[in-house]
């Protein structure tokens, strides 16, 4: 990290992706538009493979292949925040990895996430740490039902957590979730939820793009719309959290910051849930919708290069194309204004992201 400021690629550059699901692909794909290569590195073959100019398959544990990754690229960044700490530190003792090993450790755990969150004086979920039945049960008292058990690491989706109601067996729902080290969250009676997605670059630029409101369906994102329907002390303190959260981890890249919504004597408050140290789903819309796109910011911002303009080009709707829905292909390929992005995965299995499409209603209208 010492040498950071000092890296600044030039076109024909190559950056080093960890992970090679849908958000390196469409990483790939704009650092491409900017003249710079990608090389992708993860265990198995996935989306950003087909569009990459180089490709390593190999364990994130392998230093071999680590080592002859790093020797190949000029910055590694990641898609994904669940790169195991040993590949982000070995990595980093070579080249700039960033995001930061700092922000990846904070982002991958909630306990530390929410604690560290909480630490810049900044609200979460009320919650305390399980690692035993007895700490679940002690965690129940304090905190009262309905309560949500997740796992410290690796969660993601809705996968990993389970709700408790008044009743339900403790020792049953620890068992759930493996009896993993996890944290014990409040329920909170949000009115919405709503997003930051935002780029901090290496010399403490900030850039936001517009609020954005989401919507899930089994626990997966379905529909996001920009801007966020709050009002607008609202948006502008969901702008100042972030750029807390982001500068206290001299950040840089792309960061997103989920909140809750939640109205506090008829006032709207805003509640962190989590971060994510990386491009996140509800900022898919900025490739079609902002004057610059959540990817190209992020390659941007490691590169080394100043943050483009996050303006947006009208009112907003992306929604997920999961499972089957992606088969409605035809269909939106024949609706005008709307974009539709394939991630080229062979098998539409239930409750995995096929693809997505963006609609972008220009706010003027022409005769
Ligand atoms: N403490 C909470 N109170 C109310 N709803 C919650 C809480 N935590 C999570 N949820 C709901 O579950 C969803 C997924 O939880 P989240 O912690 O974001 O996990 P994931 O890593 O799967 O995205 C949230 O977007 C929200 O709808
Ligand atoms: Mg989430």
């Amino acid at each position: 990290m010492a040498n950071r400021k000092a890296t600044r690629l030039e076109p024909g550059d190559t950056i080093g992706v960890l992970g090679s699901g849908q958000l390196g692909r469409m990483l790939a794909m704009a650092a491409a538009r900017l003249g710079l290569k990608t090389h992708i590195y993860c265990p198995e073959s996935g989306p950003a493979f087909d569009v990459a100019a180089a490709r390593t398959i190999a364990a994130y544990d392998d230093d071999a292949a680590l080592s002859a990754f790093a020797a190949k690229v000029k910055v590694v960044t990641y898609e994904f925040e669940n790169v195991p700490s040993h590949t982000a530190e070995f990595l980093a003792a070579r080249l700039p990895v960033h995001p930061n090993a700092f922000a990846l450790a904070t982002a991958q755990d909630r306990f530390a996430e929410k604690t560290f969150i909480n630490g810049l004086g900044i609200a979460t979920a009320p919650f305390a740490a399980v690692d035993t039945v007895g700490d679940l049960r002690a965690a129940l008292a304090a905190l009262g039902h309905p309560a949500i058990l997740k796992t410290r690491r690796m969660g993601y989706d809705g996968k990993g957590q389970i709700m408790i109601r008044d009743g339900d067996d403790p020792a049953a729902a620890f068992a759930t979730i493996g009896e993993q080290p996890a944290i014990l969250e409040g329920l909170v009676p949000f009115v919405s939820e709503v997003s930051v997605v935002a780029a901090r670059s290496v010399d403490g630029a900030f850039a936001a793009f517009d609020l954005n409101q989401n919507e899930h369906a089994d626990h997966i994102l379905s529909v996001t719309f920009a801007p966020a329907s709050v009002a607008p002390a609202t948006a502008t303190r969901a702008f100042e959290i972030a750029r807390a959260i982001a500068d206290a981890l001299d950040y840089v890249g792309v960061i997103a910051v989920e909140l809750f919504v939640v109205i506090d004597h008829g006032v709207e408050r805003l509640i962190v849930n989590e971060i994510a140290p990386r491009v996140h789903n509800s900022g898919h819309w900025t490739i079609d919708g902002a004057e610059c796109s959540q990817f190209e910011q992020h390659v941007r911002a490691v590169s080394g290069w100043p943050l483009g303009s996050p303006r947006i080009r009208g009112r907003i709707e992306m929604r997920n194309l999961i499972g089957d829905e992606a088969l409605d292909w035809p269909a939106i390929l024949a609706e005008p204004g709307a974009y539709l992005h394939l991630y080229g995965k062979h098998e539409a299995r239930a409750g995995r992201k096929m693809g997505h499409v963006t609609r972008v209603f220009k706010t003027i209208t022409r005769d």
